[in-house]
């Protein structure tokens, strides 16, 4: 097991484009670090520049603490998984687990009893004798884990390996894989695209946008308090909600005025903010500002109600779709302004009918972010 470092790492593929712009991260001995982002962002680069898969163009890469830029990759002692499985078609499981080993000229015995430990562990002892061709996908994707497992490595990456199984199996080999982890205590970094697998497995998640890190955080830190609008709309299901506007003073409170955007006729929406939040951002008063609301802090508004969105500000929204999900539903709508949001609300008896309905939003969730793809949380304590 090994701590591995990354400083001031750069990647430009020949023909000039660079995929990894001065990407810095320190990853502790045992961690678990998942790169996310959407496509192209430079993960699987990232993850290459550390296998020794590809050159480094600047910067520094070191494991266990050696600089491993000159280091071959089959000596860096790392054991990478990738999406497509990569086994040998015509070997056996237990051949494919054993050949990186049967290559460096260990023993037999010790050959033999790390394969069966390790398809132990991972409950694959009776597809030993089976070949590729005739396992699951699901199968197919332990066996090759098994393989990175008895190298007993410093470090596992792993490459988005879950994504040729179907959304079920998905689930529980995330489980399983966290599981391992947890056993075997192995730094691991991970990559994938999907955000949940992010949350859900990672100590630590860093979020990734055109070979930058945007934030590396734990996933409930991300979660809370997304450093910029490209965080938060990564981060979340549904995506968070933006609502383009401005702030204006009325007494001694802050009001966020939506503008109206796609032509829309009616007076944008007011949302007053909390005394905290207004106190943060009182100098911005008639500047642009973006509003991020996440789909859980709106619920429809009903008298009755009473919890922590019965202080909050009401607003009326044109529902078009509701989607049931079960103990929830999405409701689809529009704001007076014209901008497009998604509500996600506990489930009632019957679907909300489209037409105008009053909204509460719970303030005391809601961000504010400078203008932009890559705006700043302007109410981050920094
Ligand atoms: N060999 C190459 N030569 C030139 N450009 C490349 C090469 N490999 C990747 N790129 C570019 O570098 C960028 C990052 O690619 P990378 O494969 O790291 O993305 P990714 O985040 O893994 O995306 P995905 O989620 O689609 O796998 C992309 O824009 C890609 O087109
Ligand atoms: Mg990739």
């Amino acid at each position: 097991m090994a701590q591995v470092s990354l400083s001031n790492v750069r990647k430009i593929y020949p023909g000039g484009f660079e995929a990894v712009r001065g990407f810095s991260l320190d990853i502790a001995d045992g961690e678990f670090v998942v790169l996310v982002g959407p496509s192209g962002c430079g993960k699987t680069t990232t993850l290459r520049l550390v296998a020794g898969l590809e050159d480094i163009s600047e910067g520094q890469v070191s494991i266990g603490g050696r600089v491993v830029n000159e280091v071959h990759p089959k000596d860096r002692d790392i054991a990478m998984v990738f999406q497509k499985y990569a086994l040998y078609p015509h070997m056996s499981a237990y051949k494919n687990m054993a050949f990186a080993l049967k290559l460096r000229k260990v023993p037999k015995p010790e050959i033999d009893s790390r394969v069966r430990a390790a398809a132990a562990m991972l409950g694959i002892e009776e597809l030993l004798d089976r070949k590729p061709g005739k396992m699951s996908g699901g199968q197919q994707q332990r066996v090759a884990v098994g393989r990175a497992i008895v190298r007993n490595p410093k470090a596992f990456l792993f490459d988005e390996p879950l994504s040729n199984l179907d959304a079920k199996l998905r689930v529980t080999t995330r489980a399983e894989l966290k599981a391992l982890h947890q056993r075997l205590k192995t730094t691991t970094i991970y990559v994938t695209h999907d955000q949940e697998e992010a949350m859900t497995l990672g100590d630590r998640i860093v979020v990734m946008h055109k070979g930058q890190i945007q934030q590396a955080d734990s996933p409930l830190e991300v979660y809370r308090h997304p450093a910029n609008r490209f965080v938060a709309s990564f981060i979340g299901t549904p995506p968070m909600n933006f609502l383009e506007g401005e702030l204006v003073q009325e007494g001694s409170a802050v009001v966020f005025i939506e503008h109206t955007a796609n032509g829309a006729t009616g007076a944008g929406l007011r949302i007053p903010l909390t005394a905290e939040q207004s106190a943060k951002v009182r100098m911005r008063t008639g500047q642009a500002i973006t509003l991020g609301l996440r789909p859980q802090m709106l619920r429809e508004a009903s008298p009755g109600a009473r919890d922590r969105f019965e202080a909050g500000p009401v607003v009326s929204l044109e529902v078009r779709v509701v989607e049931p999900l079960g103990e929830t539903m999405d409701v689809f709508a529009t704001t007076p302004g014209g901008h497009k949001v998604v509500a996600r609300v506990p489930a009632k008896q019957s679907l909300i009918p489209a037409g105008v309905h009053n909204f509460v939003v719970d303030m005391t969730q809601a961000h504010l972010f400078e203008p932009g793809e890559l705006g700043v949380n302007l109410l981050l304590d920094r």
